[in-house]
């Protein structure tokens, strides 16, 4: 297992593990001096190109983003998420994570569960290939959102789910709005880091989509933190470059040849 991936593995319950997601290598440098993991998430398709769901982004746009995210990368280990149809079946996944790995240098992929595809993810880890899981609110199986794991029968489906896929090898796992008791039973049951997003400080990491802790997205659910109003600052900005533009104060002497 590469080193970068094993140490992911190897810090669960000794620190806090912090990840964050990336679409362009500016972000990525910055957040690759302060997270374990970057994660390019189909995420990019609402944050980023502002479609309705994460269900139409493209293999190829996945790869672009991360290959511009490898060039900002050091010492984070680099996670690509795969997006939805493009590991149906084990022959489809190895095919199209092939590619990803040759063309971004990625340490691992993420699939999102679909509560059937354990044996794909099975294959992909014995194959040599390190998988991180997703389980809970998956954006790409459950189109309308509510909070997993609240009543005993969902408890028990997730805590089933994560098994399985600890045991299919994947390194880590995603939990995504998953009520806290449930999250902190599956963090205290299986023996790989649980990541969180919405789902409590009973997991072994917090993972969000930067767009929203920077308040750039729009896109602000209750599990966000908004660390920054970067759309506030942007707005301020760019109306003094219109000022300036129209008072004649911009370009100056110094700005020209
Ligand atoms: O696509 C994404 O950004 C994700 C995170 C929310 C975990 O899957």
């Amino acid at each position: 297992m590469k080193k970068k991936i094993l140490r992911i593995k190897n810090l669960k319950s000794k620190k806090k593990l912090v990840c964050l997601t990336a679409y362009s290598k500016p972000i990525t440098k910055i957040l690759d001096k302060h997270c374990d993991i970057i994660l390019v998430g189909d995420s990019v398709a609402t944050a980023f190109y502002g479609m309705m769901n994460t269900r139409s982004i493209s293999l190829q746009t996945i790869i672009n983003h991360s290959i511009a995210v490898s060039k900002g990368i050091n010492k984070s280990a680099f996670v690509v998420d795969m997006p939805i149809g493009t590991y149906k079946n084990f022959k489809q996944a190895k095919k199209n994570i092939k590619q990803v790995l040759k063309q971004t240098h990625c340490d691992a992929i993420k699939l999102e569960s679909n509560g059937r595809n354990f044996n794909i993810i099975k294959k992909l880890v014995k194959s040599g290939i390190p998988v991180m899981g997703h389980i809970g609110f998956t954006p790409q199986y459950k189109k309308k959102f509510r909070p997993q794991g609240l009543k005993m029968k969902d408890e028990i489906k997730l805590i089933n789910e994560s098994k399985k896929i600890a045991e299919a090898g994947a390194f880590s796992i995603v939990l995504e709005c998953i009520a806290a008791k449930t999250a902190r039973k599956i963090t205290n049951l299986i023996n790989i880091p649980t990541i969180g997003i919405g789902s409590s400080k009973f997991c072994d990491g917090q993972i969000l989509v930067t767009d929203d802790l920077i308040g750039l997205s729009g896109f602000y659910p209750k599990f966000v933190k908004k660390y920054l109003n970067l759309n506030n600052i942007l707005e301020k900005t760019f109306v003094k470059f219109k000022k300036d533009v129209l008072k004649q104060k911009f370009p100056a002497k110094k700005n020209s040849y």
